[in-house]
């Protein structure tokens, strides 16, 4: 039995972003008692009012609907928290450090800092946030130094793997659960904290696999299913540097090698790289882990998988130069006075989140160019003019192609793919398009008369 003596262990989550906000949701859905805690009080006090403060598709209602029964509740408060929860689910930001490629620790330090003087009977502190190896080993440390001494509190590691913009899903119906633990007591209690995710498996006839590891284990098993993906996005964008050079069509070899089970379609999308608040840091920090361990080598790869994805980046600047036919010299493109519509702000579609986003990146780029650049995102806009605020944003799709010499489709939403060509080509001042994320019809593009331009594909429809 849990130590509050409920029936099943309450929840908490320390951290309401896209991560611990979607999990405190999504478990209250299965039935569990939850209290969300963050040290961001206006994000708080959104939540409490039944406002999502992020985008994420389905989660408004899960929220609403999980307020009213009374299972979810947010706070402030880590005394709160400590004195509510059986179970305390650590989900606060691991971000880069800004002088060098490790990970800053500190938001998780100052979280279990929060709780632990506070946690006076047992209950099982849980890492969420992605972190580097050894860094359980620290939280448990740091939890028996400042918990009462006959707390008995226990630490574990279960990383999370949910993908922004299918986030409910994901933690709803994920493909594995991975538990890194250190007794069989800890094992337990994340197995009833789990218990109404296999529960709904089972009734829908599935099985969620459940490993469970030790410590080490469940902490690289994050960062390096993080690499791969990485490193496979590079892989195919690498062959897009190469289907430029030689006149082919990475869409169509991306295809073709898909086919085979070895290697798989997903994550072979050429386009303009990865970003986001996870790959981007997770590689560094990695790199950066395993150079402290002394096994630098074994992940120098992945220098050059941040590299190449850098480099597609800078790609969309010289076809846009091309495009324009505009001279390339060796401070960079000179686009000054051309007016480009950007489509496109977030790191991916189907989120508002800009962290790292490569279409920003590519905006911001665009801008010190000379070029005079009017962005639209279907929900990004807000957090892209917070982190750029020089460029122009527009309200609709068709405004802000309005009298552009180009338009850049930088992220793959649904209201790009299915812009029609030929009545934007009536409001631009230039039939010319770049398509970062290869999301258009070419041919369609092009017999409406634009001179289209993608990534790794032939110049010419
Ligand atoms: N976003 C994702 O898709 C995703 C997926 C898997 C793993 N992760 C990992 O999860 C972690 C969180 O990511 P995120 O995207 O949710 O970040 P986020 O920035 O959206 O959220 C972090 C939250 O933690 C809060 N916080 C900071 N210090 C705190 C403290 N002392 N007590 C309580 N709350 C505190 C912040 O105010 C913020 O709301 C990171 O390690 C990330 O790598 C994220």
């Amino acid at each position: 039995m849990p130590p509050s003596g409920s029936p099943r262990p309450r929840l908490t989550f320390l951290g309401t972003g896209y991560l611990g906000a979607t999990h405190a949701i999504c478990m209250a859905e299965l039935g569990y008692e939850v209290l969300g805690c963050d040290v961001d009080q206006t994000k708080i006090a959104r939540l409490a009012a039944g406002e999502v403060p992020f985008h994420e598709p389905g989660l408004d209602d899960l929220l609403r609907r999980n307020l009213s029964s009374g299972r979810l509740r947010f706070t402030t408060d880590p005394s709160e928290t400590a004195r509510f929860g059986d179970v305390h689910f650590v989900c606060v930001g691991t971000p880069q450090r800004p002088e060098g490629m490790n990970a800053d620790l500190t938001y998780v330090e100052k979280a279990i800092l929060g709780l632990a003087p506070h946690l006076d009977r047992k209950a099982l502190v849980v890492g969420k946030s992605t972190v580097p190896v050894g860094t359980a080993s620290w939280v448990e440390d740091l939890v028996h130094r400042h918990a009462p001494a006959d707390s008995n509190v226990e630490v574990a590691w279960s990383p999370e793997f949910l993908r922004e913009g299918f986030a409910v899903e994901d933690v709803i119906r994920p493909d594995r659960v991975v538990f890194g633990v250190r007794s069989e007591w800890a094992r337990a209690m994340l197995y009833a904290a789990y218990k109404g995710v296999f529960e709904l498996a089972a009734a829908e006839d599935r099985e969620v696999p459940v490993v469970v590891t030790d410590f080490a284990t469940a902490e690289l098993v994050k960062v390096a299913a993080n690499a791969y993906l990485a490193t496979k996005i590079s892989f195919i964008n690498a062959m897009a540097e190469i289907c430029e050079a030689a006149n082919a069509d990475v869409t169509l070899l991306a295809r073709a090698i898909g086919y085979d089970a070895r290697i798989g379609k997903a994550f072979l999308r050429a386009g303009i790289g990865f970003g986001g608040g996870c790959l981007p840091k997770d590689i560094r920090a990695f790199q950066a882990r395993a150079q402290e361990l002394g096994v630098g080598e074994a992940l120098r790869f992945l220098h050059e998988v941040d590299l190449i994805n850098q480099r597609r980046r800078s790609k969309v600047l010289q076809l846009a130069a091309e495009l324009l036919d505009r001279p390339v010299g060796p401070a960079g493109a000179d686009l000054s006075g051309v007016s480009i519509a950007v489509l496109g702000a977030t790191f991916k579609p189907n989120t508002d989140d800009v962290r790292d986003s490569p279409a920003l990146a590519i905006t911001r780029m665009l801008h010190k160019a000379g070029a005079q650049v009017t962005v639209y995102d279907p929900e990004g806009t807000e957090h892209a003019r917070r982190e750029l605020p020089d460029v122009t944003y527009a309200k609709a799709l068709t405004e802000a192609v309005t009298g552009a010499e180009l338009v850049c489709v930088l992220v793959a939403w649904e209201e790009f793919r299915h812009a029609n060509p030929h009545a934007l080509g009536e409001l631009v001042a230039g039939r010319r398009v770049i398509d970062g994320m290869n999301s258009l019809d070419p041919v369609a593009w092009s017999s409406a008369g634009w001179s289209y331009r993608a990534m790794g594909r032939p110049t010419v429809y």
